[in-house]
């Protein structure tokens, strides 16, 4: 396995595997590996020749009181990993390489992003997309593997993707669980024991929403998140940003429920830690 941390070594190595015929395919990851991101690479490594995984924690999309200073950084466990699963290349650029002196350039959505995260984080998307379009112009990937848990950045990345007519193909893979239901995070390390038991409320509360919709025929939005801030609502320390039920593809919020093709999406603080969670519909 290759770790390349310079900017211009990383994009002409990638220049050369392309016109060498090989498939690339990207994950872009801010590091502290978890179970989700290895089967992201589990995914990738059956469709492409290369694997590139990212390890960047991306400073443009943290808000100024957010967590970026102490964000978990794990490096060699995160190296040792990405050996373990067959990972061809870590890319782990530095600040200063990927946003040099000066830097000025940023990619907005202005639809998908707007509304869940997008309010409570209004710069974050911005951040995302911008780092995300560098990302792809450095390591041009034929695909680019993201996690369903993170289901508005899935759907603010394919509407970049569609806009700007970047030649890559984004798959989402789903998201992955605890024994316990808790959905994986790298923000998950935050947690202490009871402020885990009492997050696990998110994917109970997200379960019953699903309940009520296949198996009682509830088919009221009102309904279905009244009911789920009702059980989150009994989780003392969790306090609720949103609960929504969206379509899937352009997060717009929905009117009335069609299964097959809405998500709900749940944001909670539980004390100081934001956790997002959702469910298909
Ligand atoms: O999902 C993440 O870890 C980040 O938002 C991403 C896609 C790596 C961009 O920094």
């Amino acid at each position: 396995m290759q770790t390349i941390q310079s900017v211009n070594e990383m994009q002409s190595h990638a220049i050369g595997l392309r016109s060498s015929g090989r498939l690339i395919g990207l994950v872009p990851t801010m590091g502290c590996l978890h179970e989700g991101h290895l089967s992201l690479i589990d995914i990738a490594k059956e469709r492409v020749d290369k694997v590139i995984v990212s390890i960047f924690v991306n400073p443009t999309q943290f808000g100024a009181n957010e967590d970026f200073d102490h964000y978990p950084q794990a490096l060699e466990a995160d190296l040792e990993k990405c050996r373990e699963r067959g990972v061809d290349i870590v890319f782990n650029p530095t600040v200063e390489g990927m946003y040099p002196q000066g830097y000025s350039t940023y990619v907005n959505e202005e639809q998908v992003s707007a509304g869940l995260c997008g309010l409570s984080r209004p710069t974050h998307f911005r951040g995302v997309t911008t780092v995300c379009l560098k990302l792809f112009n450095i390591t041009r990937p034929d695909i680019v593997v993201f996690g369903q848990k993170d289901a508005q950045q899935c759907s603010v990345i394919q509407k970049m993707v569609t806009d700007l007519n970047i030649p890559a193909e984004i798959v989402i893979g789903e998201t992955k669980r605890g024994a316990d239901g808790l959905a994986t995070s790298s923000r998950n390390r935050y947690l202490t024991n009871s402020q885990h038991e009492e997050a696990l409320s998110l994917s109970k509360a997200l379960l019953i929403g699903q309940r009520m919709v296949h198996e009682e025929g509830v088919r009221s939005v009102d309904r279905v998140v009244a009911e789920i801030i009702h059980h989150l609502s009994s989780a003392h320390r969790l306090r609720v940003i949103y609960v929504q039920v969206v379509d899937r593809e352009t997060m717009e919020p929905a009117r009335e429920i069609i299964p097959g093709t809405q998500l709900v999406c749940v944001a909670v603080w539980v004390d100081q830690t934001r956790l997002i969670d959702n469910i298909k519909l």
